[in-house]
């Protein structure tokens, strides 16, 4: 199963993909979370540290071309694949992709473009895929995540953030990507404006699989800078994240 976690930046995407992360562990499944945001934090979040980034190794695999020290009569994209293979960062509970940006270039396309490839040469080695993508819609007129199974669109409660999950919505409609499931989770919510919300919410038609309140420990963990993935299991936003993963895969 890959499940990707989208929306507007800000609204938690990171969050969500290190406690589905978190979460998974205690399953005994293979998983593989890839961070797909060039401004990647997944990392941290989890915390891994990171070498390596499929940005890097096309950059290496740009010069060595250049440099003519691709041996001849070997395909350029196995070695990318077996560069790519080399820069999954293993831990004991989850292995880690991270797609970064190549350097010199302000330009990630073509490392995102990356992104179909390598879910599909990967996919048969893992049970589960989570993926953190980069915010916005581009992911999509890209056409990156089309053969995700579930897309997870994460919102505040901010207009622009539920407009923006409206128009994955819509746009996966345009696109006619078909995802199994594609749900809304609602994060950061107020007690006091969770019904103000919650009607907003409504009005964009999409599916809410969970809602995570504002949690002033997540905030402390971001001031300290520790990984989420360490936010004790009694923590409420772990629980929340647990439902909704129980419910992702029913
Ligand atoms: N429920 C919450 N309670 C408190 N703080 C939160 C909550 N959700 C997210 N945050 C904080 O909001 C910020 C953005 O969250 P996060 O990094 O998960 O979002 P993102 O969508 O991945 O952002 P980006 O688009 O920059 O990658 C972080 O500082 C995070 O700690
Ligand atoms: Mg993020």
């Amino acid at each position: 199963m890959i499940i990707a976690v989208s929306g507007k930046g800000g609204t938690g995407k990171t969050l969500v993909s290190s406690l589905l992360i978190k979460s998974l562990k205690d399953t005994e499944k293979d998983i593989l979370a890839i961070d797909a945001d060039p401004d990647s934090n997944l990392p941290e979040a989890l915390g891994v540290d990171v070498h390596k980034t499929v940005g890097d190794v096309r950059e290496e695999l740009k010069e060595d071309t250049a440099k003519g020290r691709i041996p001849t009569g070997m395909n350029k994209w196995d070695i990318l694949d077996y560069k790519i293979m080399e820069s999954i960062i293993e831990t004991p509970n989850f292995d880690l992709l991270v797609m970064g940006r190549p350097e010199g270039s302000g330009c990630y396309c073509a490392v995102n473009n990356m992104l179909r490839r390598i879910i599909e040469n990967l996919s048969s080695n893992y049970d589960v895929i989570v993926i953190d993508t980069e915010a916005g819609l581009e992911h999509l007129s890209r056409r990156t995540t089309q053969n995700v199974d579930v897309m997870l669109v994460v919102t505040d409660k901010s207009k622009r953030g539920i407009l923006t999950a409206q128009r994955i919505g819509q746009l996966a409609d345009e696109l006619d990507i078909k995802f199994q499931d594609l749900y809304l989770i609602l994060n950061r919510v107020n007690p006091e404006n969770e019904e103000e919300i919650l009607q907003k919410v409504k009005e964009t038609g999409l599916d809410m699989v969970g809602m995570i309140y504002e949690d002033d420990e997540v905030a402390q963990f971001d001031i300290e800078g520790k990984p989420l993935v360490e936010l004790p299991d009694e923590s409420n936003t772990v629980k929340a994240v647990n439902g909704i993963l129980s419910r992702i895969l029913k």
